[in-house]
């Protein structure tokens, strides 16, 4: 494909997108009904929607749609002009390229004028949210959300070394380098897209991660012989790093069970034993029990720059009565003398450090050891963690 066709195609797509049909889906249905695009091409267009995707409202300004929903070439000029791209070699008419630009389209407003929520793409009802949690850091901390986010791999130690994980990647033409935000931490500095491909990934000995998910894991303090339960598993990201740092019994559980069907392959290829229960599966009490719930993911925009625009009020305020009802659910499951691990991908306060308030409120059996805020200015995504022990 052409430039020009490349962007016609994210015009087309960023259109459907802004219609609500989740950017994924969106992409892999053009996928199919375009065959004669290659992976170049799919890649270049990607990264065209989610950059796109994670400026909507500064390329919306720029491309002259104000602050009213903009059309996907709005979104596109504006994209192209924040980044210098001449914009009359790619609007040039020609066949596959979009119409030229009208006389409106060539007169459009710097940034520099545009409200703060505009410059920092962020919806405006957010924004207070981020002060309370972030201060005099929470411009830096937005400004940061607007970029790609790195891959990042976590050495599985039960295989390999972090010096002989690198080397494997290497083999493979993949240069990676560890990360300062946890130990074992590599972030890739080239070839992400091989890694699904690499020996070091398919023989277990480096997983994909995100480093700040890989530093809270870190914060939690556990030894060999301990029984785990990972309350709210998904994918298992969490519970494969617990079962590879110590000799412990790993349970993961989540309401829906569908969520956790990659946990047999991905433990399998790490070396690891994680046995998943539904709710009457699950022994009574364990001596640490991670309680990753269900949040904004107000952390992890840069990968996810969809949820930003999708999140309400009311979409917050029922995630909130979720996250209080998963700790009450498991306050009990938690041995005396043992650890609750309270986490989320959220910035917010209301999701963190308030529902930790709430809880102890409500089981005063608890008192707080670590808590830590780890913001997308650390170089991952954005995390919260709170470690809480249960009286003897
Ligand atoms: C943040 S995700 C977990 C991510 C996962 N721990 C990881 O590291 O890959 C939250 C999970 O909580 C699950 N969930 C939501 N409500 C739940 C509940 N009441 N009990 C258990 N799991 C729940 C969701 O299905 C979702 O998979």
């Amino acid at each position: 494909m052409t430039p020009t066709a490349r962007l016609s195609a994210a015009i087309e797509l960023l259109d459907t997108v802004l219609s609500g049909v989740n950017a994924e889906r969106a992409l892999t249905n053009w996928a199919r009904g375009n065959r004669y695009a290659g992976s170049k091409d799919r890649r270049a267009i990607r990264d065209y929607v989610f950059d796109a995707l994670r400026c909507l409202r500064s390329y919306a300004w720029l491309g002259g749609a104000g602050e009213a929903t903009p059309t996907g070439r709005q979104v596109m000029i504006g994209a192209l002009r924040a980044n210098g791209v001449d914009l009359d070699t790619l609007f040039s008419g020609e066949r596959f390229s979009p119409e030229p630009l009208t006389d409106a389209e060539r007169d459009l407003p710097p940034l520099d004028g545009a409200p703060r929520g505009v410059r920092l793409d962020t919806p405006d009802w957010l924004l207070p949210m981020f002060d309370a949690a972030l201060g005099a850091e929470a411009d830096a901390v937005l400004a940061k959300c607007r970029e790609r986010s790195a891959v990042f791999l976590r050495v599985n130690r039960r295989k390999a070394t972090v010096k002989q994980a690198i080397e494997m990647l290497a083999d493979d033409d993949i240069v990676a380098a560890p990360h300062g935000l946890s130990e074992g931490a590599l972030i890739v500095t080239k070839g992400a897209r091989a890694v699904a491909r690499s020996l070091a990934y398919l023989d277990g000995a480096v997983e994909v991660q995100d480093a700040g998910s890989q530093a809270i894991i870190n914060t939690l303090p556990i030894e060999d012989g301990q029984s785990v339960l990972d309350y709210c598993a998904g994918g298992g990201g969490k519970a494969l790093a617990l079962a590879c740092k110590a000799d412990v019994s790993v349970t993961a559980h989540d309401i829906d069970p569908s969520r956790m069907q990659d946990i047999a392959p991905r433990s399998e290829r790490a070396g690891v034993t994680i046995r998943t229960a539904g709710a009457a599966q699950l022994d009574d009490i364990y001596d640490l029990v991670v309680a990753d719930v269900p949040c904004s993911g107000s952390g992890s925009w840069s990968r996810a720059p969809q949820a930003k625009w999708a999140l309400t009020p009311e979409r917050l305020t029922e995630l909130t009565e979720i996250q209080a009802q998963i700790l009450d659910e498991v306050a009990p499951r938690v041995a005396k003398g043992g650890v609750l691990g309270y986490m989320t991908c959220s910035l917010f306060e209301v999701e963190n450090g308030d529902q930790i308030t709430g809880f102890l409120a409500r089981h005063p059996e608890f008192s707080v050891e670590v808590t830590r805020l780890i913001t997308p200015l650390e170089g991952a995504d954005g995390f919260f963690v709170c470690v809480l022990r249960k009286s003897a």
